[in-house]
C-alpha cells in the first residue's frame, strides 16, 4: 500500500506571524539580514555570509550578468543560468568578476583611419558622446586619443575629415594607470575638469573610461558582496549532464558557488554529480543541490555533500509541473519540514547546511514568512524577473510595461537537462510557461522596499538577526475567511474609473 499523508501540504499565504515583545532597540536599522549561504561546522562562519537573504533564479529570463552585479551590489547572489553553452555561462561569470563599479568598458570605438561621419554614425548609434580612437579600433587595444562633441563642428568640417585631424592625442590626454582606485580616479576627473578618464594598462592599451556623471553611482554600496579579492560574488546553475565539462570551466572564470539546477532532486544522478566535484575539488569548491520537498530529501543530498538544499517542487509562478506530472507539494510545508531535519542533521553531525526556499514568492512578506519558518534564504524568479536588469525584453501592452518570462521547463528555455531522468535528450512535454510580469523599474529600488518590509516585521516580532527571528518567530495558520479579510474589503477602493459628481 502506498504511504497516504493525510494533512494537507500548506502554502506562505495560509500563515501570518503573530508579534512578539519589542524592545526599544527594536528598530529597523538595527536589524541584520546576514545569513550563510554554504555549509558550515559548529563554532565556525559559513565561508559565503550573504549580506541579505536574497539569490536569482537559473533561469535565461532572470540572471545573467547584468542582474548578477546588480544583485550582489545589494547584498544577496544571482545564479547564472545553466541553459546556454558552457562558453557563454563562463563569459557571464567572467564578466560579473571583472566588473568594477564606475570602471566602464569603452562601447564606442574607432580606428584612425575613420572620419568625421564615422564618429557621427557611432554617436548615434551608442548615443555615447565620448569615443576611444584605438590602434584596431577595439576597446581594448592601444589608446591614440579621444574625440567628445567639443572637438567637431559640423559647420566648420567635410564629413570626410579623418579624426586624427581634430581628436585630442594620446600625448595631451591625462588618463590613469590601471589599478588606480575609483576615489583616485574622481579626483583626477575633478582636478582636471574632466568628463572622461581613460584608464590605460601598462602596455599602453585602453583598459576602461570612468565618467563624471556617473559619480553619484560610485558612491559606495554598504550592504555589497565582494569576495577576498574585492570582486564581485556571483553563483552558476550546473546541470547533472556535462558537469565534467561545465564546472572547470565555470571554476576557472571564477564561480564563488555553484548549484545543481533540477527540477527534482531526490535522484542518484545529484549524488554522482556532488560526489564527482567533491572528488576532484573536495570543499574549495561549494555546490548547491536540490530541490527537494521533504526530510528524506534532505537528508539525501546532505549525506551526498550539498554545500545548501534547495525546496520547492511545483510552487513556481510559471510552474505546470503539478498540473502535468501530479508530483509538488505547499511551498510552507516543505520548507518547515526540510527545516526541521537540517536542525536535527546539525544536532547529529555539528554540520549547518543553509536551506533555500525556492519558488512561489508572490508578495514580499512570503519572504518574510518563509525565513520565519526557517530558510536561510529564498530564490526568486518572478521577482527578479520584473526589473531593468533582467535580461529579457520590456514591451509594451496596451499602454503598460511589461517584461517576459518564461520557465526552463516550457518550449522556449529547452532546458532540457532540468528535467533529465537519463534517456533521450529531448523535453517531451512542457514544464513551465511563457508568460509576462509587469515591468517595476531597477532592482535597487525594489529590493529596498522588500527589506525594510521584512526588517520591519522582524521588528514587530522582536528579533534583530535571523537566528533569532527562526527561533522566536510564532506563526499561526488561518483559516479561508481570514484570508479574505488580509487585504482591503468591504470599501469601495479609489481609482480612476470612479467618478465624483
Ligand atoms: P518564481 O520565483 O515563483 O517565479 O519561481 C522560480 C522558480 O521556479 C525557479 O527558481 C525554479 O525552481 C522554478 N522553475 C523555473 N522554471 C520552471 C519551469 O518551467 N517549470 C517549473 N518550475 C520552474
Amino acid at each position: 500500500m502506498a504511504t497516504f499523508i493525510n494533512e494537507p501540504s500548506r502554502t506562505f499565504n495560509e500563515y501570518l506571524l503573530i508579534p512578539g515583545y519589542s524592545s526599544a532597540e527594536c528598530i529597523p536599522a538595527n536589524v541584520s539580514l546576514k545569513t550563510p549561504l554554504v555549509k558550515f561546522k559548529k563554532g565556525e562562519q559559513s565561508s559565503i555570509t550573504m549580506n541579505i537573504p536574497m539569490v536569482s533564479a537559473i533561469m535565461q529570463a532572470v540572471s545573467n550578468d547584468t542582474l548578477a552585479v546588480a544583485l550582489a551590489k545589494e547584498g544577496g547572489v544571482a545564479f547564472i543560468y545553466g541553459a546556454q553553452s558552457i562558453e557563454s555561462e563562463a563569459e557571464m561569470v567572467r564578466r560579473t568578476k571583472a566588473y568594477k563599479a564606475g570602471f566602464v568598458q569603452s562601447d564606442s570605438n574607432l580606428s584612425i583611419n575613420s572620419t568625421l561621419k564615422d564618429v557621427i554614425a557611432l554617436k548615434n548609434k551608442t548615443g555615447h558622446t565620448t569615443v576611444a580612437v584605438t590602434e584596431d579600433g577595439t576597446s581594448n587595444s592601444k589608446l591614440l586619443g579621444i574625440v567628445t562633441s567639443r572637438d567637431y563642428r559640423l559647420s566648420r568640417m567635410t564629413e570626410d575629415t579623418k579624426v586624427s585631424e581634430f581628436m585630442t592625442p594620446f600625448e595631451k590626454l591625462v588618463y590613469g594607470k590601471e589599478g588606480i582606485t575609483l576615489s583616485e580616479a574622481n579626483d583626477l576627473l575633478w582636478n582636471h575638469k574632466l568628463n572622461a578618464l581613460p584608464i590605460i594598462s601598462d602596455d599602453g592599451r585602453l583598459a576602461y573610461f570612468v565618467f563624471r556623471k556617473d559619480y553619484d553611482n560610485h558612491k559606495e554600496y554598504k550592504d555589497e558582496l565582494l569576495d577576498s579579492s574585492k570582486r564581485y560574488v556571483v553563483g552558476a546553475g550546473i546541470n547533472t549532464r556535462d558537469y565534467e565539462q561545465r564546472v572547470p570551466a565555470l571554476v576557472e572564470a571564477g564561480a564563488d558557488v555553484l548549484c545543481i539546477d533540477s527540477s527534482e532532486g531526490f535522484s542518484e544522478w545529484q549524488k554522482i554529480t556532488l560526489g564527482w566535484i567533491k572528488e576532484k575539488y573536495g570543499e574549495d569548491v561549494k555546490v548547491g543541490a536540490g530541490n527537494v520537498v521533504d526530510a528524506e530529501g534532505f537528508r539525501f543530498l546532505a549525506d551526498a555533500g550539498a554545500d545548501f538544499v534547495k525546496v520547492g517542487i511545483g510552487g513556481g509562478s510559471i510552474c505546470i509541473t503539478r498540473e502535468t506530472k501530479g508530483i509538488g507539494r505547499g511551498q510552507a510545508t516543505s520548507v518547515i519540514e526540510v527545516c526541521r531535519e537540517r536542525d536535527k542533521y546539525f544536532e547529529q553531525t555539528g554540520v549547518y547546511i543553509p536551506v533555500c526556499s525556492d519558488g512561489g514568492i508572490v508578495y514580499d512578506h512570503h519572504i518574510t514568512l518563509a525565513l520565519a519558518m526557517g530558510a536561510d534564504f529564498v530564490m526568486l524568479g518572478r521577482y527578479f524577473a520584473r526589473f531593468d536588469e533582467s535580461p529579457s525584453d520590456k514591451v509594451s501592452i496596451s499602454g503598460t510595461y511589461y517584461k517576459e518570462y518564461w520557465g526552463e521547463g516550457s518550449a522556449r528555455a529547452r532546458n532540457w537537462q532540468r528535467y533529465d531522468l537519463g534517456g533521450d535528450k529531448k523535453l517531451s512535454f512542457e514544464e513551465g510557461v511563457d508568460s509576462y510580469v509587469p515591468y517595476a523599474g531597477a532592482l535597487k529600488d525594489n529590493v529596498a522596499i522588500t527589506l525594510s518590509k521584512i526588517r520591519s516585521t522582524m521588528c514587530n516580532c522582536g528579533s534583530l538577526n535571523l537566528n533569532d527571528f527562526k527561533k522566536d518567530a510564532k506563526l499561526t495558520l488561518v483559516s479561508a475567511t481570514s484570508i479574505v479579510e488580509g487585504s482591503a474589503h468591504d470599501v469601495m477602493k479609489k481609482d480612476s474609473s470612479l467618478t465624483r459628481v
